[in-house]
């Protein structure tokens, strides 16, 4: 006789995007027009775009990405001895949530959440991990946090621990990062905390190779994001009319992402009228602030959190905080 046995295995719960990009073709264009022209860095991040900026963070010139793990490796124990195990751990930008598998061992969590803009992307991947942790309950939220975080009801209001690594905070203003931190505050609830890595400021030719590194990782990944702009806003957009230029602006403590037009160049957008660049002329497309520890400190303060710890590396290039709500 045979005995039908249901399965038993555990699946990630995803909750998609409620209205995918339904405004983004308005905005990109309206960027485009704009009088310094921009395009959002969330655009970089389609499926090629993640697969490249996995491939940055293997870069020798990309220390951000191995300094921070080494912080974690070498400080974990005694991160999770501050903040405590068994909390609800969500993961903002999770990409492919290597980051915060290596901290399951140390901090248990009860719940792994996932946010993550690159719904296609986060999906595949949380699938993958949790046959790697077939115990843990898993939530992959699409979402693009940095507008407005909304948790969905399936996410465990206790004792939640926003992580926030390779300091994707940089990449907001720091009006905008004050901003950001708030709303996570008001999702952290008053037993809440924030686990959160901050690039710091270095000397300039250590950043510039970073963003402009010798196997040209990153010029594929600012150039592909015209790709990206071309399937979501209808341009047409031809990669090689562009050059990707990278600098640390000391003034204002950022490194600057731009593409610059090698020719003139004239782009049509569906029916209407054509965008014109001059050759020379440039889109900005990213800038990633990087921070003193004191100047850091004070940002997470502003945003209502307290208590701050902090760890860094020996030559002081990367800071990981814990701060309570
Ligand atoms: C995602 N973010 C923290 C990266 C950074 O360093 O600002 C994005 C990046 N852009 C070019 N290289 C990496």
């Amino acid at each position: 006789m045979t005995v039908a046995v249901e399965s038993t295995r555990r699946r990630p719960r995803f909750v998609p995007m409620p209205s995918p990009a339904a405004d983004a073709a308005a905005a990109i264009i309206a960027g485009l027009r704009a009088p310094m022209p921009t395009i959002a860095p969330r655009y970089f991040y389609d499926v090629l775009g993640a697969r490249l900026f996995e491939a940055i963070c293997e870069l020798p010139e990309y220390y951000p990405t191995r300094t921070e793990a080494a912080i974690l490796a070498e400080h974990g124990a005694q991160i999770a001895a501050v903040a405590g195990t068994g909390a609800t751990l969500i993961d903002l930008g999770a990409g492919n949530c290597e980051k915060a598998a290596r901290l399951f061992g140390a901090l248990r969590p009860v719940q792994y959440v996932a946010v993550d803009i690159g719904g296609e992307f986060l999906r595949a991947t949380l699938e993958r991990l949790q046959q790697r942790f077939p115990a843990l309950d898993m939530v992959g939220v699409e979402q693009d946090f940095a507008e407005d975080l909304h948790l969905p009801d399936e996410v465990d209001p206790r004792r939640r621990l926003f992580f926030y690594p390779g300091s994707s905070i940089g990449n907001f203003s720091p009006a905008e990062a004050v901003a950001f931190l708030r709303r996570v505050r008001a999702q952290a609830g008053d037993d809440g905390q924030l686990l959160i890595g901050v690039d710091l400021v270095k000397p300039a030719h250590i950043l510039d190779a970073a963003y402009d590194d010798s196997l040209g990782v990153t010029a594929a990944f600012n150039l592909n994001l015209l790709n990206n702009v071309n399937r979501l806003a209808g341009t047409d957009f031809d990669v090689r009319d562009w050059r990707h230029v990278a600098f640390f602006n000391a003034t204002a403590s950022r490194i600057e992402m731009h593409l610059e037009a090698q020719r003139d160049v004239v782009v049509r957008v569906g029916a209407a009228a054509a965008l014109r660049w001059a050759a020379g002329t440039r889109i900005h497309t990213e800038n990633s602030w990087k921070y003193t520890p004191e100047a850091f400190d004070r940002l997470l303060r502003q945003a209502g959190f307290a208590q701050v710890r902090q760890w860094a590396d020996g030559r002081a290039w990367f800071g990981v905080f814990l701060a309570r709500a």
